[in-house]
């Protein structure tokens, strides 16, 4: 984990309220999809870093997207960020998708909703460098009109399903709505997005008998694993605290599905 002085290569608005940018950063060489990283503001009165999953990455040339809602401070802070500007960012942080383990011929299915579809992203480039061929990426907004961010970027990767609250595009529906529409096929699910769609691709998993992964972004304060801020309730005990826990930031945030309790 490297503590890193990043420096802003690129800043750009997607759609209202959503932006992107790219750091020059060390933390890219060692990076994985599903990573994130911890952001700090330049501001005495907000202490703790943000969280903020990795979207993208460029290893070669040393550089990391990151893409985000803005809902507060921090995330209004990185919202103007200029090239040039430099932020102190700690990462790269959390285990990352299990991708080593995605044979060619495996058929896999991304599915991310509203803000968590930005990690999926990262994982749809490493697959398309892995060489598996069948990768489909459902991808859930509230509507057009609110802008389908990201949608052409996951097309250069894998075959893009689209699901809108309001109809406006793809199916009306959520995630596993256009799922079920279009009759995707999967051996592997990797998801990312709102606790209730993470809880509905927990069951269309088992009740399809296909494994699934899935990322939490909850709360966290921390992001290493000291303050027990993140806890989510699992199967497996934890070394650290010797209950049916399991801490976000470091046992996670992708989980195998069945193993915890959301
Ligand atoms: C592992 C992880 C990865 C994440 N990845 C991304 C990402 O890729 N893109 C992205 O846009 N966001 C992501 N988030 C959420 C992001 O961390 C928060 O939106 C951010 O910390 C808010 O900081 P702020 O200073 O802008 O807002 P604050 O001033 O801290 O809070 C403003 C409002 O946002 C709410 N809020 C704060 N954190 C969260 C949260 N985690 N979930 C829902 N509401 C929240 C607060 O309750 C409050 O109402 C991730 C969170 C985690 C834990
Ligand atoms: S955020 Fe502190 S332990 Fe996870």
């Amino acid at each position: 984990m490297i503590q890193s002085l990043a420096v802003v290569k690129k800043s750009e608005r997607l759609s209202d309220g959503i932006y992107s940018v790219w750091f020059d950063t060390e933390i890219a060489r060692s990076a994985r999809p599903g990573q994130f990283v911890m952001v700090n503001t330049h501001s005495d009165a907000h202490l703790l870093g943000r969280p903020i999953s990795i979207s993208d990455i460029r290893k070669e040339a040393g550089q990391l997207r990151l893409v985000f809602r803005t809902v507060g401070y921090g995330s209004g802070e990185l919202s103007e960020a200029k090239i040039g500007d430099k932020f102190e960012i700690m990462g790269p942080l959390g285990n990352g998708f299990p991708l080593d383990e995605v044979a060619p011929e495996t058929k896999v299915l991304l599915m991310g909703g509203g803000i968590g579809a930005p990690p999926l992203l990262g994982v749809a480039n490493k697959l398309k460098k892995l060489g598996v061929e069948s990768v489909s990426a459902v991808l859930g907004y509230r509507g057009e009109a609110g802008g389908l961010f990201l949608a052409e970027d996951f097309k250069k990767f894998s075959n893009v399903y689209i699901a809108t609250d309001d109809g406006s595009s793809g199916t009306h529906g959520t995630v596993v709505d256009a799922v079920k529409e279009n009759d995707i096929q999967a051996d592997v699910i990797f998801a990312c997005g709102p606790m209730p769609m993470l809880s509905a691709i927990k069951k269309l998993a088992a009740e399809k008998g296909i494994k699934a992964y899935i990322s939490l972004e909850e709360r966290m304060a921390c992001g290493v694993g000291a303050c027990l801020g993140c806890v989510v309730k699992t199967k497996k005990v934890d070394a650290h605290s010797h209950v049916n826990n399991s801490r976000i930031c470091t046992e996670g945030p992708v989980f195998e599905a069945e193993e915890v309790e959301i």
